[in-house]
């Protein structure tokens, strides 16, 4: 309160609250605001000329050429979200369910809890989502023949240990993404050969 400059803005509306920002951040913020103009609402002309202010009112100072509003995110970063994230909820409720009990547990999870998790990621993610393969435990799961094709076009590149990209086809107002869920070991617990990976229990 001692130290305030603007005494009569103290009285009406007090201290403003501790911000928590770095020394460096302080000394950014307090550069821009010194070195350029900034921005003011429009009633701020007439507040000051009504005797708030003496002399001219208009800022010094260089004027920030605002970027224009980022683009909205590509295709390809929506749709690399929408795929992790799925994988991260149903991966780390998969893996507990695994470390924490046994695969007989986490079979029930797969098979009872996969849904709805899958369809919640897609109600906050407004979009379809789901899970084929060319080896489909659940024959609904089958990947249909365009599906075959771009798992056989990840199948190539994992084996061949190279980069690949998402997959993404535009249709009109809708886009496709194809993303793989690549195997370990840990899945072989239930989508291995019966007897060799798959324990008989
Ligand atoms: C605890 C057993 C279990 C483990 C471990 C497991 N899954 Fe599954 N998974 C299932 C079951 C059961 C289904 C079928 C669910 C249904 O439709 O009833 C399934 C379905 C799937 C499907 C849909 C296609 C299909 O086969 O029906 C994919 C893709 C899939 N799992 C991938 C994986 C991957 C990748 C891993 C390893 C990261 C994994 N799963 C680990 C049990 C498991």
């Amino acid at each position: 309160m001692e130290k305030g400059k603007m005494k009569g803005a103290l009285k009406r509306f007090g201290v403003m609250p501790y911000q928590p920002f770095s020394e460096a951040d302080i000394k950014l913020i307090s550069d821009f605001m010194y070195e350029y103009k900034i921005e003011e609402p429009s009633w701020f002309k007439e507040h000051w000329e009504q005797g708030h202010g003496k002399g001219n009112y208009k800022q010094q100072g260089k004027v920030l050429h605002s970027k224009p509003d980022s683009p909205l995110k590509s295709l390809k970063e929506t749709g690399l979200e929408i795929a992790r994230n799925t994988q991260k909820v149903l991966g780390k409720n998969l893996m507990g369910k695994m470390q924490n009990e046994d695969p007989v547990a986490a079979l029930q999870f797969c098979n009872e809890n996969a849904y709805p998790l899958t369809d919640s990621m897609a109600t906050v993610h407004q979009a379809k989502i789901k899970r084929v393969s060319d080896k489909a435990r659940n024959p609904l799961n089958q990947a249909n023949q365009e599906e075959m094709e771009h798992i056989g076009y990840f199948k190539k590149k994992v084996e061949a240990q190279e980069n690949y990209d998402p997959i993404i086809i535009e249709n009109g107002d809708e886009a496709h993404f194809y993303y793989p869920i690549v195997t370990n070991d840990m899945c072989l617990k239930c989508h291995g050969k019966p007897g060799q990976d798959i324990s008989p229990k």
